[in-house]
Formats: C-alpha cells, structure tokens, sequence
C-alpha cells in the first residue's frame, strides 16, 4: 500500500539521489533552462583561453558543447551547495572525453582540491593522445575529508585541447549502482512498497512534446523516457519544469534499478499530451500522440521484454537481461483538461491493454481534491471502467485531521485509488501528526486505496522548489523530517486488520502557526505586482509592489521565473499577521483574499 513518489524537483535528481559530483559536466546548461546559467556554470577558468562550443568536433548529436581549451589552461568545477563533498580514505573516479591537436598528446592534469587548491588526494596525470573523442578515466584516493572540494581540470603544452562529460563519481554508491548512499539509504529503510517516478508536473509539462527538426532535441521537452537510456554520454540533457537543467544521468533504467534494489515496485507515469500544472494545452497532432503510444509500448518492452526483443535488449545491454516485472503504469498527471486527457488517455488505455493486459494502467483525477475537474475526471474513470485512479492533494493540517473519513463513502465497485501524492503544508511535528491521523483512514479503506505516497520525497536545502519535503539534504548530509518518521513507521508496520476505536474529549490543538502568508499559481512563468492579502474583516495583512524586491518571498520567486511559477511562494520575511499570535496553541481558520496584478506571462 505504501511507496515513495519521486520527482526530479529541489534538486531531487542532479546533486541529489544521482551521485555525480560534478555539475553541468557536458557543459550544457542554457539560459533556456534558467535565466542564470551560461554553458559555464558550475565550472570556474584557472587560465588560459576557453571557451563552451557547438561545432562539428562535438562528441555526438546529443552531446552538442564542449570545453575548448587554448593551451596551457584549465577548469575548476565547484559542485554543488558549498562544493564536492569528499571523505577521507574513500575513493573517486574521474572520467573525462577528450581530444587534443598535438601530435605528440596533451598533459592533462587532473586535482581534487580544497577552494585555496590545497590537495584533498594525489593528483592524477593523463596523456591525451589523438584528435578523436577519447574517454580517460582515473581514480582518487582521498586523504582529507572536505565539503567543499573543487575538481581541477588543467591541460598543458600549447594547441588545442577539447573537453566534455567531466565526471567524478563517488566508488561508494547504493549497490553500487551510481546512487548518493546516505539518500537512497533513507529511503530504502522506508521499506516502500512501490516507486512512481519521475513526476509529477516534471513529466507532463514540457514546452515540447516532440522534437526540434533542425537541432534534434529542444529543450523544456516533455518526460521523454528515450532520452534517459544508454551511455550517459548520449544522453540529451533538458530544460525540467522546475526551473533547471537535468542530465538524466538518474534515467529510467536507474530507476527500474533503484525499484529494485529496494525491493519496490516501479511504477513510471508517462506525458498523456495534455499538460497539468497551470497549463491548459493539449496535442491536436494525431502521428505525436501515436508516436507517444508507442513510446509507452516500448517502455513496456524495456523493462518487461525478452532480452532478444528490440527493447529489452537495450536493457541487457545495460546490464540487466532479466525483467525489471513492470506491473503498473500512469498516463499523465493532474491534467485540468479532463474530456482532452480522457480522449488521449483512452487511445493509451486501449494500446497497452491490447498488447500487455497484464499491466495495470493508472489514471488521474486532476489537481485537486475536490471540484468540477475532479468530478468530471472522476465520472469519466468510472464510466470507462479505469482499473485506478490517481489522487493528489496539499492541505492544511486540519484539512487531514477532519478529512479522516474521506474515503469512508468512496463506491467498493468503482476504480480504485492511488494516492499518488499528499502533505499537510509544513514540516513541523504537528504536519506529521495530522498525516499519521489520516493514514489511519486510509488504512481503514484499504479496499479502495490501494496505495498511497507522500509527496515530495526530496530537497536540498540549497535549491528549494516546493515545500514540504519528505527528506532534506546538502552536499554531505541528509536529514529525515517529522513526516519521513510518520511514514516509516506506518510503512515498517504494516497491520493486517482494523480495530474499532473511538475517541472522546477535547480536540488535539496543534503547534502555533506563527505567521507566513502562502500564494500559489499553477500558471508557468507569471510575474505578480502589487499583490495585497486582506483578511476577512478587511484589515490588511500584507501587500507588496515588489519594486524589484524578491528578497521577502522563497519558494519559486527567483530569476527570470517571475514571482510565482507552477508552485508557492510564500512571504516569510518581515510579515507580521495580525491572526495570528505566537504562542497561541488553538487553531484558527482564516479567511483572506489575495488581489494582485499579473504582470506577465500566461
Ligand atoms: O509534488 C510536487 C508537485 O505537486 C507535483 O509535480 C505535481 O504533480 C503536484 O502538483
């Protein structure tokens, strides 16, 4: 019943769960994935003359830039958060493409350093010999522990030296599989029954649902699981919903590897060409969504297929002739389009039942929790006879704690549920109490909800999309929130059966809210001004024209983004509201209106 939800989002995948130290190691981020970045970030000149190019030397179609070096010169790469986290005694591989114009090679210096260049491990010489893309490789045996290491990345000599896929990864991953330990450790020890991956908006909200004729692969593509496979080195990296650049080097076969590894069922959830999340479109192009249908039936063969089958292949080539044993599987996610979705999700439905009855395929119930697009959604699940449906909901804490019953009424006979995502909205102690309330009724109801996940799973602290978050972490560490304890003890305890039981005496009261005022949009890439929150009564909470000041809101409030783009922010800094008074331990409920002035975007 119990499993995690994985989204690539706060840095979820890349710097996260993925263990590669270096960021941006191909050299392809973009000012198209996000306002800040340059082909260079994340990497800093020792000297020398260099400079990102896309030209006819690339490494491949996918891999289009690269580092050229005017010889002598060098890189240094920063990671990410405060830098490479590095420990004593463990080793590291580096790897690197490269190429050079001398006859007689290159001198390639490779170092792992503190920021001043104090050495964390003996460095590593290699000779770059050739003017085709070579792969070399080295390995560091660290003699210092550091969080804020630096990768050095100096050739020597004179000419042309070309560089690209700079890596260096930790030996010591999950099962030796490429994943952060400490990360993939924690969510092991929740002992999930399943993993639905990777997204979430992530999945179905690209700009793109096909691909650029002339470049091939334009960024803010949709989930495409193609791109995720093989040599890391081919694999395109993307523009992601939330706002960064991902390299899926964590692609599906990880994934099905990670499911696996932790004794969990995959459950992948594929784009249905209707986006969610704030956006309203869907593909009137019949040969795309054909092409996306077959997508998913090549998804089906990848992780289920003989290893002699087209598919399937590609996974024994991978490392993996057996079957992953793909059960279930979701098309589309929160999409606010329901007679659109159901249409595609019909055409989904009817291919994969046609070749593989076997797997279950999910469907979705829109955004909310309640409503006319959830209604609707609902009504079409059940009329077409859907095996599940996938709910989603962000509530208050008292929304959980008084919606115990919520599936108490739901029809034994219809679909059943998935509940692909929910939170109470925060981390505190009283955030998880009220969820372990609740997933006391969902257990009740077993028969109808056949699964459950919180949601997110992820977050480092350093590059916040959305919060709550199940798990915490920086470069070094990683943390368990009160919500995480909640569901690893419900998930490790599992019962067999439901005892009566009633309640009586005074209502629990909870911790003090001690005063932040949240604003959410789905809408992508809208700037807010002049945004006033009034209370009931009419007194005014808070209001702000901005006046080129984001410093008083977090969430997605940053960069080209505007103010809000397809999750909260909230006013944290320097709001005092007056409902609320610290210390006071009652719950309130508040009733306030926001007006604000939309700015830009759509
Ligand atoms: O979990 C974060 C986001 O919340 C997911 O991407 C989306 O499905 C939901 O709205």
């Amino acid at each position: 019943m119990y499993g995690v939800f994985f989204e690539d989002i706060n840095r979820a995948a890349d710097g996260g769960l993925y263990a590669e130290l270096v960021q941006n190691r191909s050299f392809e981020y973009d000012p198209a994935d996000n306002a800040g970045y340059t082909p260079l970030t994340g990497w800093a000149p020792t000297g020398g003359t260099l400079d990102v190019v896309d030209d006819d030397a690339r490494l491949n179609e996918r891999n289009r830039r690269h580092l050229k070096l005017g010889l002598p010169a060098g890189v240094v790469n920063a990671g990410y958060n405060s830098g490479i986290n590095v420990e004593r005694d463990e080793k590291y591989d580096f790897s690197a493409w490269a190429r050079t114009d001398q006859a007689a090679g290159t001198p390639l210096t490779v170092g792992l350093t503190d920021p001043a260049g104090k050495e964390l491990a003996p460095g590593l010489k290699i000779q770059v010999r050739g003017d085709g893309w070579t792969k070399y490789t080295g390995t560091f045996r660290a003699r210092e522990s550091s969080t804020t290491g630096r990768l050095l990345v100096a050739g020597g000599g004179t000419g042309t030296l070309r560089l690209d896929m700079v890596s260096l990864m930790p030996q010591d991953t999950y099962k030796g599989h490429g994943l952060r330990k400490d990360l993939a450790e924690k969510i092991a020890a929740l002992k999930p029954g399943f993993v639905r991956f990777p997204g979430g908006c992530l999945v179905n909200t690209g700009s793109h649902y096909g691909y650029d004729a002339s470049t091939g692969y334009e960024r803010k593509r949709s989930y495409q699981w193609k791109d995720t496979i093989g040599p890391v080195e081919e694999r395109a990296t993307n523009a992601n919903f939330w706002g960064y650049n991902q390299s899926y080097g964590l692609g599906y076969y990880e994934y099905f590897q990670f499911a696996e590894d932790i004794g969990a069922m995959p459950l992948p959830v594929v784009p249905a060409l209707v986006t969610g999340c704030g956006q309203n479109r869907a593909t009137d192009d019949p040969a795309l969504l054909q092409r996306h249908i077959q997508d998913t039936l090549d998804l089906i063969e990848f992780a289920n297929g003989p290893a002699d089958s087209t598919w399937g292949r590609k996974r024994a080539e991978m490392g993996h002739p057996a079957p992953f044993g793909l059960t279930h599987l979701g098309v589309g996610n929160e999409e606010n389009l329901p007679e659109a979705f159901f249409g595609n999700f019909t055409r989904f439905r009817a291919a994969i039942e046609a070749r593989y009855p076997e797997v279950t395929v999910v469907s979705n119930s829109g955004p909310d929790d309640t409503g006319a697009t959830f209604d609707r959604l609902w009504q079409l699940n059940r009329d077409a006879g859907v095996e599940m449906v996938d709910e989603h909901y962000y509530n208050s804490p008292s929304w959980f704690l008084e919606n115990n019953d919520r599936y108490d009424s739901y029809d034994r006979n219809g679909p059943k549920v998935f509940l692909g995502e929910y939170a109470s909205q925060d981390n505190r102690f009283a955030n998880a109490l009220a969820e372990a309330a609740f997933m006391t009724g969902l257990e009740r109801n077993a028969d109808v909800v056949k699964l459950a996940s919180y949601a997110p799973l992820l977050s480092n602290e350093d590059y916040v999309q959305w919060r709550p978050d199940m798990i915490w972490f920086d470069n070094d560490a990683s943390w368990g929130s009160a919500s995480y304890e909640v569901q690893k003890l419900f998930m490790n305890n599992v019962g067999d059966h439901v005892v009566k039981s009633t309640a009586s005496g005074t209502p629990w009261s909870p911790e003090p809210i001690t005063g932040a005022i949240g604003l959410s949009s789905w809408a992508t890439s809208v700037a807010y001004d002049d945004v006033k929150v009034t209370a009931a009564d009419g007194r005014e909470l808070f209001a702000d024209d901005f006046s080129g000041d984001a410093s008083r809101w977090t969430g997605n409030g940053t960069g080209d983004w505007g103010v809000v783009d397809g999750a909260y922010v909230q006013a944290d800094t320097g709001v005092t509201n007056p409902l609320v008074t610290a210390g006071d331990p009652t719950w309130r409920d508040f009733t306030f209106s926001v007006k604000a002035t939309k700015r830009s975007g759509s």
